[in-house]
Order: structure tokens, then sequence, then C-alpha cells
């Protein structure tokens, strides 16, 4: 999610991470900052916005020195403040780290390391571990290496760590677990960062740490261990990409990296939430057991491609939990005069956190007594502000106009939010909620499952590329599928695209079906499969082409299908987090074979910000 970029060697390290960091920069982040080591000190500059803000600082304070880390924040824990920003210090202000992802138990850390007498200066999961190496330095008189070492053995959840010390003038230290790193490989100095755009001014050669493996960085040098410490073969790679490609990985669009992100994206969502007991805590949801026992309705405001995950969210807390859940597109729901009082829960869901129309229905709730949580991707966006309670998706920046990952992390949320209400009103018994939970955390592996079909679909694509109307049909959470998938193609390959309850499709739509309309129906998310199995038989006789989306092994499906994509088996009510999988890939490929750019789609913005 964060930006990286290290550098020790002969030259001045400041302009060569100020480039890496600009490199790395189009990915929208939030604040930014600059440690620099020279004659046993660190020197440090921070500024929350863009990193034309810590430009302008460096430009009254140069920083000398030949070894240096830098950072481009994108928000986790704490609001993008310069106290936020990266790189964070010990308390002897001799080590600096930087860091992309999250550490699961730095809440317990940090008590810790208070109690032995730390200050701390930030709200960061990051601090922490600056305090943590720096601790283990002080206390055993260890090498900064070995305090690396040490100090990742206490850490859970995802990290990616450039580290360096200021009596260790030609030394960086860069830890791989979960979150990219990648080393330069050059013959008169170190370098290190997250992405490669960052390296190639310096070098096409580089070296991917894999996952648990730790490099001690030098001049001329790299060292790869693993977390046992064992050295490692390394092997350098050659780039062929340019800047354009590199700095999406390689994909053709961020469209498509973002689809393929979204096993990690589902994985940071749960990440910390739920322990080895099955028990989960939102640590954002400060409410007391009577606070929520007296919720008696609940109301969901979003718009767009939030308004679907809302949709699917509706089913899973009523099924859960019982409390009655409306529904509302926010740019709606304060016209409607809706009923609320402190008895009502309001969801706000916004990946962007500043769609002025769902920012208007959190106002409006408010003032009339509700209680209002958002679920948003973006730390420190308005509706963070607003909102009583905030959970965040940590799906990372999307930078794609149509919403993929942010939607899959949302869905994860809201489950996870569901199950939390019944967990602690005492609506689901151990079992169940044991199995649920179990069954989430097999959905990161299973979404690269559905990746797998990427040839499938694009042959799919091919075919219907020329189609004029499509028409995608649903029951039960399949229906915010179908409304999905629908919203993806219109939104991207400008086709004719209607979502529908396929229960509905008799009382108007279906006369719009004629020869080869192409017609995508979801099996799944519904107890009405024969239902479904009937919608489907319906179109087919009036000539759709039709394109199932249904579970692994489904032989009557197959009968019925011109296409068929085939889904691992889930919960009925997590089955969107998989099902709506081939039908971004489908409306992806689509737009490219019709010519069009899929991650700048006319007429669309990718935060609505006006009414
Ligand atoms: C999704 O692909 C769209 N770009 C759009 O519908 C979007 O979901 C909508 O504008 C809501 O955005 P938000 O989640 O940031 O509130």
């Amino acid at each position: 999610m964060c930006g990286i970029v290290g550098y020790v060697g002969n030259e001045q390290a400041l302009p060569v991470l100020i480039q890496g960091m600009r490199q790395l920069e189009y990915r929208g982040y939030d604040s930014a900052g600059v440690t620099v080591g020279d004659k046993g000190e660190l020197h440090r500059v921070r500024r929350a916005g863009q990193l034309g803000n810590l430009e302008a600082a460096l430009s009254d304070d140069g920083l000398n020195g030949t070894i240096g880390i830098g950072h481009t924040r994108w928000a986790t824990h704490g609001a993008p403040t310069d106290a936020n920003a990266h790189p964070h210090l010990d308390s002897n202000r001799k080590v600096a780290v930087v860091h992309n992802g999250i550490i699961e138990n730095f809440d317990v850390l940090k008590k810790r390391l208070i109690s032995e007498g730390m200050e701390f200066h930030s709200e960061t999961d990051t601090e922490v571990i600056a305090q943590l190496i720096g601790s283990i330095i002080t206390s055993k008189g260890c090498s900064l290496l070995e305090a690396t070492f040490e100090a990742i053995g206490q850490l859970e959840g995802a990290f990616g760590l450039v580290v360096i010390h200021a009596d260790a003038p030609d030394t960086i230290v860069a830890v791989r677990q979960d979150s990219p790193i990648i080393v330069g490989a050059t013959s008169d100095a170190g370098l290190v960062a997250s992405g490669i755009p960052a390296l190639l001014a310096y070098t096409r050669d580089v070296v991917p740490l894999e996952n648990r493996q730790i490099a001690e960085i030098k001049p001329g040098s790299v060292r790869v261990m693993d977390f046992e410490g064992n050295d490692v073969a390394s092997e350098v790679v050659h780039v062929e990409w340019d800047l354009d490609a590199a700095e999406k990985s390689g994909y053709e669009d961020f469209m498509l990296k973002e689809i393929f992100e979204q096993p990690e994206a589902v994985r940071n969502t749960m990440r910390g939430r739920i322990d080895a007991q099955h028990h989960i805590t939102l640590d954002e949801v400060t409410w007391s057991r009577d606070d929520l026992l007296g919720i008696n309705k609940i109301v969901v405001v979003a718009c767009g491609t939030s308004f679907h995950s809302g949709m699917a969210a509706k089913h899973a807390i009523e099924h859960y939990t019982r409390i009655p859940v409306e529904l509302d597109l926010a740019s709606e729901f304060r016209y409607r005069g809706p009923v609320l009082d402190d008895q009502s829960l309001v969801i706000a869901i916004a990946q962007s956190g500043e769609t002025a129309d769902t920012l208007a229905a959190v106002r409006f709730a408010k003032e009339m007594g509700a209680k209002v949580v958002a679920i948003t991707n973006v730390v420190g966006s308005s509706i963070t502000r607003d909102a009583d309670a905030v959970l965040f998706t940590h799906a990372g920046p999307e930078i794609g106009v149509a919403a993929t990952k942010t939607f899959l992390a949302q869905l994860v949320a809201l489950n996870l939010f569901a199950l939390y209400l019944a967990q602690e009103l005492g609506m689901m018994d151990a079992a169940k909620l044991r199995e649920t939970i179990d069954a989430m955390r097999a959905l990161p592996d299973q979404i690269e499952e559905v990746l797998a079909l990427q040839g499938e679909v694009q042959r799919a694509a091919k075919r219907y590329a020329d189609a004029r109307d499509f028409i995608f049909i649903g029951r039960g959470v399949g229906m915010a599928v179908a409304l999905e998938g629908a919203l993806k193609l219109k939104e991207i390959s400008y086709i004719h695209a209607e979502g529908y309850a396929a229960g509905e499709l008799k009382h108007g739509a279906i006369a719009l079906i004629e020869e080869d309309v192409p017609v995508v129906a979801i099996l799944r998310g519904t107890t009405l499969y024969e239902k479904m199995l009937g919608n489907v038989q319906e179109v087919r006789a009036r000539g759709a082409q039709t394109i199932l989306i249904a579970p692994q092994g489904d032989e009557r499906a197959r009968l019925l299908a011109n296409e068929l994509f085939e889904m691992p088996v889930t919960k009925p009510l997590l089955t969107p987090i998989l099902d709506t999988i081939p039908l971004q890939m489908l409306a992806y490929f689509v737009a490219k074979e019709r010519g069009l750019s899929p991650d700048k789609p006319r007429n669309l913005a990718k935060s609505v910000t006006v009414e």
C-alpha cells in the first residue's frame, strides 16, 4: 500500500530517495517523509499531503548523508498527519523504519514498550517496530541485523520493512513478509524499494525478496537470508518493462492489476480482526453490548458499487442478527423522510469516503440521532470525521475508476460486521460462527482459483464484445452480484446492461430477450436454485446466450450454459465475494476487445464529490 525507497552508497541519498518516491506517487499517497543518516545522527523531514509538500520543506532543509530511507504513506493506522508520516524513529533517534503493511499485534507491543519507558509520538503501528528494534539494540548491544531478526519474531501481520541505524552508515536491512520488497542489484550502491518503478532510473537488475526473507544491503553487495537466518541464493531478475508497465506491475491496466490484488485485499481486510478462537474484534467499533442491544433497525446507505455491497450486507445482517435492515441509495435517502432515532444504526459505505451524497446521508442520520458506522477504504477521508465509528477495508489504493478490490473488501468488512453483531448480541451459536469464519478464511485462496479462469473469461468476452445489450439476473445475494456485473460492464464497455432480480424478469424485462442476447445468470447466493434454473430455461427458450455462474460440478447448469464459470464452494452469503470476479474480468476484457480504456471510462470520476 505504501511506497518505500532506500539508498546507501557514495552519492547523496536524498535526491535518489525523492526520485524513487516520485515514481511511486502515482498511487495517490497522503503523506511522505525521509530520514538521512550522517555522522552518527539521523535527520528526518515529514509532511502530510502530496510529495510536493515534502519537497518544499526540504528546499529549506536539505539533508546531507549517503544513507537514507523514504516513504510515501497510504494511511492505515492514524490519520495522514506529519506525526504519523514515516520514517518512524526509536526513542534514542538511532533507528529509523519505513513500513508497508499492517502490524496486527501493535497494540499489545505498544503497551509493553510504554511500560518499559518508551515514549510514542504517533498513532501508527509502525512506530512500534522502530521502538522494538531500538530497545533490543539497547538491552543486548547487538547489531541492527540481529535486532531486526529478533523483532520480526515478535511481529504478527504483514510487513515490508526497511530499517537503518545511525551508527551503521553502510547498512540497510530490509524484510519481506506478505508485502513486496525489491532490492536493486548494482555494483557500487545499495538500493531497495517496495516497487520496481522506484528503482528503474538506477538499475534494471533487481532481486525481488521472497516471502519471509530478510536482506542486508551494503554498497555493491546484498545478502539474503530466510527468517531462520540461513543464507539463501537470490536470483537477479532483469526488468524489461518501461515505467508505465512497471507502475502497473506488468499488467496492461490498473483495473486488471487491482482485480488480481483481490486475494491480498481480502486478506488485509480480515487481518487482525479474527483470533485463533474464532472471536471477532473490531477495535474501531466501541459501542457497548447495551448500545448494540438498543438497536432496533439498521439502514444501509451508499452509491454505485458500494450500494451493491450494501445490498449483500442487508441479507447477511438480517440472517445473522434478525435486526431489520433497510437499504437506501444515498442520493434518495434524506429526501424520503426516513424514520430514524437513537435506536437506529446507519451503515454508510463509500470506498473513497468522499462521495457527496453519502456524506450528506451521514450528516442527516446524525442529526436524527442515529448511530453511524462508516465502511471506507481511505483513512482520513471526510466520512471518517463525520461517522461515530469507522471500519476500514484496507484494500490499498485503487486507481481504476471501476471499483473492484474495494468492492470485495467491502463485502468482507460487512460480513465481518454482521457476524460481529451476531456474536456480541449472542444471536449465533459458536459452531455456526466458527464454520462461517473458517469459510471466510478460505476466501483468499478461493479467489486465486477464480482468477485462474482469466483465459476462459477472455474467450467469452471475445464472443460477446459486439453485443448491444446484456442482461444480468440473480436472486438473494446473487442479485447484488447481477447488479454489480451490469454496472461494471456498462461503465467501462458502454454496452447497455440491465441487472435484474431474476423473478422480476417476467414482469417486463423479458421483452428485451431476443436471439443471441447474452444473459448472465448467477445461480448461487439464493435458496431458490431451481427457480434460477427455471429463469435460465425461460431466456434460453427465447434465444438468449446464457453465461452461467454456478457451483463447481453443477451438471444441470452445464446443460443450460453457452458459457459456464464454475465457482469454488463457500457459504451462500459469501458467494458474492467469489462470483463477482468473473464479471469484473468479463467487463474488463469486453472493454479491451472494444478498444476502450478500462481505467478511465468516459464521463466518470473515481470519487463523486458533487450531489
Ligand atoms: C464503481 O465502479 C463506480 N465507479 C461508482 O459506482 C462508485 O462505486 C460510486 O461512485 C460510489 O463511490 P464510493 O464507494 O467512493 O462512495
